[in-house]
């Protein structure tokens, strides 16, 4: 289980620690950087498969997402008593990602390159180091794996032993060097954070893969875009959770329930409820309705991942769903951990009393998180480059 996350200088998380527990759910008005923290665990799992830095890229390279305020806001500043203003800089400039867990733990710093070597690639980040350390937080003496620039060493019984000296700036150590013999420990991190699911505004327009008829196979795991919907919900009720699914349909839509169709191989979703003379095809449902069903197949998934982070789930949601929608993150909890970042106070609030509650909030600019003071912020030291 994922105990800390870490962000330092990417967009409005200048320097943000938090707590993650078993359901975390992010909340704060617009614009306080909700999204941007999904982001930032995406942006971990991407480079856990080698492609952080053309995440990176696709966002509008390092210069946009670098927090673009002073590298320090004095406490004058927060005064109001002198202007925001950029001071002399101190370090580099680096956007830096972490997490801790309960077992190991891993951060990088992207930075610009160096200008005295000429490229044409002078705005494309680079990863300057990486750390992977065991224990909740990353201290020199629980180190087992570090890259500083293209040198990449771990820890064995006899000292530090180097693994490569020429690994691309643009390439993690965890994708390029996950050697089960030599670097087991970023094989498995490796592996648990490719293992992370992330659903960010599921497609539900009239174009919506969901709504189409697919061919179905066994589908534990519903796709990015949804497009194996009845594959997922079949497997779900042959081989999963196939009660809590229904209850939950039953729960959301006054009586429904689900049904998949086969037809040479195909599969359609159709939604039969009381009052209605045939079921509904996926290509008929509302787009709400759809979005909880999508919802429902990926939390109840027969193979939950170790960590499962939603943005928004409540889109386009009528309030009535969210009890029923709080109900499957809850089901869901039970077999994996969950970040849920959300606008809506009452899906928070269904969620219960048992989950860690991250509230955002902007100040000056910058996000920071309500209610945290110097004593209850998380341990956190970023590992030198
Ligand atoms: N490079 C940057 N430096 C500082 N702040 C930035 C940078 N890029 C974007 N921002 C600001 O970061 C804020 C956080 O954006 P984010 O999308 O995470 O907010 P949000 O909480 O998800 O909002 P919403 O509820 O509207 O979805 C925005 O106000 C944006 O203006
Ligand atoms: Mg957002």
């Amino acid at each position: 289980m994922l105990t800390t996350l870490a962000i330092s200088g990417y967009r409005s998380l200048r320097d943000v620690v938090v707590e993650l527990g078993r359901v975390t759910v992010v909340t704060g008005a617009n614009g306080t950087g909700k999204s941007s923290l999904y982001r930032a665990l995406r942006l971990l799992a991407d480079a856990s498969r080698g492609e952080a830095v053309a995440a990176l890229a696709r966002e509008g390279g390092l210069p946009s997402t670098l927090w673009a305020g002073p590298e320090t806001i004095s406490g004058s500043m927060r005064r109001g008593e002198v202007p925001v203003q950029g001071t002399r800089r101190t370090g580099p400039v680096r956007l830096q990602i972490g997490f801790a867990s309960d077992s190991l733990g891993y951060a990088m710093d992207l930075g610009l390159p160096q200008r005295d070597v000429p490229t044409r690639f002078e705005l494309d980040p680079e990863i300057k180091a990486e750390h992977v350390w065991s224990g909740p937080a990353p201290r020199p003496a629980s180190m087992l794996a570090q890259r500083h620039g293209p040198v990449v060493t771990t820890r064995t019984d006899a000292g530090w032993e180097g693994l490569t000296h020429g690994l691309p700036s643009y390439s993690s150590m965890l994708s390029e060097l996950a050697d089960p013999a030599r670097a087991p420990e970023l094989l498995t991190l490796r592996e648990q954070m490719r293992g992370w699911r992330f659903y960010d505004h599921l497609r539900t327009d009239s174009h919506a893969p969901a709504r189409a008829t697919a061919v179905g196979t066994r589908t534990p795991v519903l796709a990015g875009d949804g497009s194996d919907l009845a594959a997922a919900i079949a497997t779900i009720s042959e081989i999963g959770r196939g009660d809590t699914l229904a209850e939950a349909v039953d729960a959301a839509f006054d009586g429904s329930s689900l049904q998949v169709e086969a037809e040479n191989g195909r599969f359609t979703l159709l939604l039969r409820q009381p009052g209605m003379l045939r079921p509904l095809r996926a290509d008929e449902l509302s787009d709400g309705t759809l979005r909880f069903l999508l919802l429902a197949a990926a939390l109840l998934s027969p193979r939950p991942p170790q960590l499962f982070v939603l943005n928004e789930p409540e889109t386009s949601l009528h309030p009535d769903l969210l009890g029923p929608l709080a109900a499957m993150v809850r089901a869901a909890s039970e077999h994996t951990q969950i970040v849920l970042v959300t606008h809506s106070a009452p899906l928070a609030s269904a969620l219960g009393d048992d989950v860690t509650r991250i509230e955002l909030v902007k100040e000056l600019g910058e996000t920071r998180v309500a209610g945290q003071g110097m004593l209850s912020r998380p341990s956190w030291s970023w590992p030198k480059r």
